[in-house]
């Protein structure tokens, strides 16, 4: 098996900073240990999320040059529609200015209260705008995706004895769509299979159920079914990537992953009514409907981004480059979730450190001493993500404890992975000394995202 390397080189190179073990110490306590409260002047690997962080290319800048910064009818508008209807198939096109733009719509306008939203695995914005339209989420994946030493190919793949069951019991009126996410960040980044999805399509048809996709990382799902799914080898990504979306009724994107820009997002919807009600309400929240937040040039940067993400090299180096991590963890006998996911690396707290119990909040406490150990700034998904029950005002107890390691796209060389990978290792083997943490101060919204943490 020979080498073979990133499908680009580099241009522009952007510095960065290493600071002290000391000084790592200092700026996490002073984040009150929470890796989103750390300046990321003081990160060294900034492996927090892939939203946002990717690099564009120089076709992308050569576009941010042609904006058309028009109030109203920007030329660069009429270049994401075409670049939506052409790659992903769905007929009308709402711009927002991300993926909780497009979901905070598409939840106001499909729920009522007392509604039930299936979904497989929840995401956290996701959710959260669902239960703030009076809805319900519920889960609806199959079992082997809460547990991460299953290697089941498509764990994002929906249980179809779950869902039936739940239309059976609740009626197919309290359900206003199913929720389907393509390699669920959740899961640790797992695809679902077409053919799951063509049986999801089957089942929503015969109640009369729509399928609304959140297509955030829908090119790296369409990658893991190239690669697994029988009858897939040789079928080119963008007419996997089409097919997939073609199963579905509309799409939340957030453009920021996949579509390979810093800012930016649409809802996408074939129903031609439902996109009217949707285009009145994006100029109450976003900005008017041929913008909806984003600049002209963010536009005409996210119509190219959509067509370079959907590349075989591009695809390949991108996933790749994941799996090179995943495998270096791997043999180091780190536990991580397995298969590999697209976007990221997941490292299994609970397993690290069995010590901690979940109130111990392990996954945030294995992320903070990441950092101390090397700079290298990861993210919690466990207990503190997961949020409380809304009912009971008790914490959410997910099976999945995990610190997730999120490799923006075309940022970074294998030498960083090299380097991220040793710094696991060397956390991985002084895990015993390893403390818990809890809550100091902790929001009401999204609680991960800005709380505070001390020492137990
Ligand atoms: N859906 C999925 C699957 C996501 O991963 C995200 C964002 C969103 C929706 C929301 O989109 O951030 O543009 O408003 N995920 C980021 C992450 C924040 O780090 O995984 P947004």
């Amino acid at each position: 098996k020979r080498s073979w390397a990133e499908p680009y080189k580099i241009k522009m190179v952007e510095p960065v900073r290493m600071i002290s073990r000391e000084e790592r110490q200092e700026a996490i306590e002073e984040a009150g240990y929470n890796t989103f409260l750390l300046r990321s002047r003081d990160v060294y690997i900034d492996l927090l999320t892939d939203s946002g962080t990717s690099a564009m290319s120089d076709r992308q800048w050569a576009g941010m040059m042609l904006g058309d910064e028009a109030y109203a009818g920007s030329e660069n508008f009429y270049h994401l529609e075409e670049a939506i209807q052409k790659f992903y198939g769905y007929k009308h096109v709402v711009p927002t200015h991300q993926g909780r733009g497009a979901e905070h719509i598409i939840s106001q306008l499909m729920i009522k209260e007392g509604d039930f939203v299936p979904g497989n695995m929840y995401f956290t914005t996701t959710k959260l705008h669902q239960e703030l339209a009076g809805g319900t989420f519920v889960d609806v994946i199959i079992d082997e995706a809460h547990d991460p030493e299953n290697e089941h190919p498509f764990k994002a793949n929906v249980d179809l004895e779950k869902l039936e069951r739940l239309i059976e019991e609740k009626g197919a009126d309290r359900i206003p769509y199913v929720s389907i996410a393509t390699s669920v960040n959740m899961a640790g980044g797992q695809p679902i299979s077409l053919g799951n999805l063509k049986k999801v399509r089957e089942l929503t048809d015969k109640y009369d159920i729509p399928i609304i996709h959140d297509m955030t990382r829908v090119a790296e799902n369409a990658y893991f079914i190239k690669q697994r799914e029988p009858g897939y080898e040789d079928v080119p990504i963008k007419d996997i990537v089409h097919e997939i979306c073609s199963l579905t009724d509309g799409a939340t994107m957030s453009a920021k992953k996949d579509a390979l820009v810093n800012i930016g997002g649409f809802l996408a919807l074939n129903d031609e009514e439902l996109f009217k009600l949707a285009q009145n309400m994006v100029v109450v929240y976003e900005g008017l409907h041929t913008y909806g937040g984003m600049a002209g040039r963010d536009m005409e940067a996210l119509a190219i981004g959509i067509t370079e993400s959907v590349e075989e090299n591009h695809i390949r180096a991108r996933v790749g480059q994941v799996q090179y991590l995943g495998e270096k963890l791997l043999d180091m006998g780190v536990p991580i979730v397995k298969p590999i996911g697209s976007h990221g690396v997941f490292l299994n707290a609970r397993k690290i450190l069995p010590h901690l119990s979940q109130d111990e909040l392990p996954a945030q406490t294995l992320a903070a001493a990441l950092y101390v150990d090397s700079g290298v700034r990861s993210m919690e998904r466990g207990v503190v993500s997961a949020g409380r029950n809304h009912e009971t005002g008790e914490h959410n107890y997910p099976e999945l404890e995990l610190v997730r390691l999120t490799i923006p796209r075309r940022v970074y060389t294998q030498a960083h992975m090299d380097v991220v990978a040793e710094s696991v290792e060397a956390v991985y083997k002084n895990r015993e000394e390893i403390t818990g943490l809890e809550f100091d101060y902790e929001p009401e919204y999204l609680r991960f995202f800005q709380s505070r943490f001390k020492k137990r």
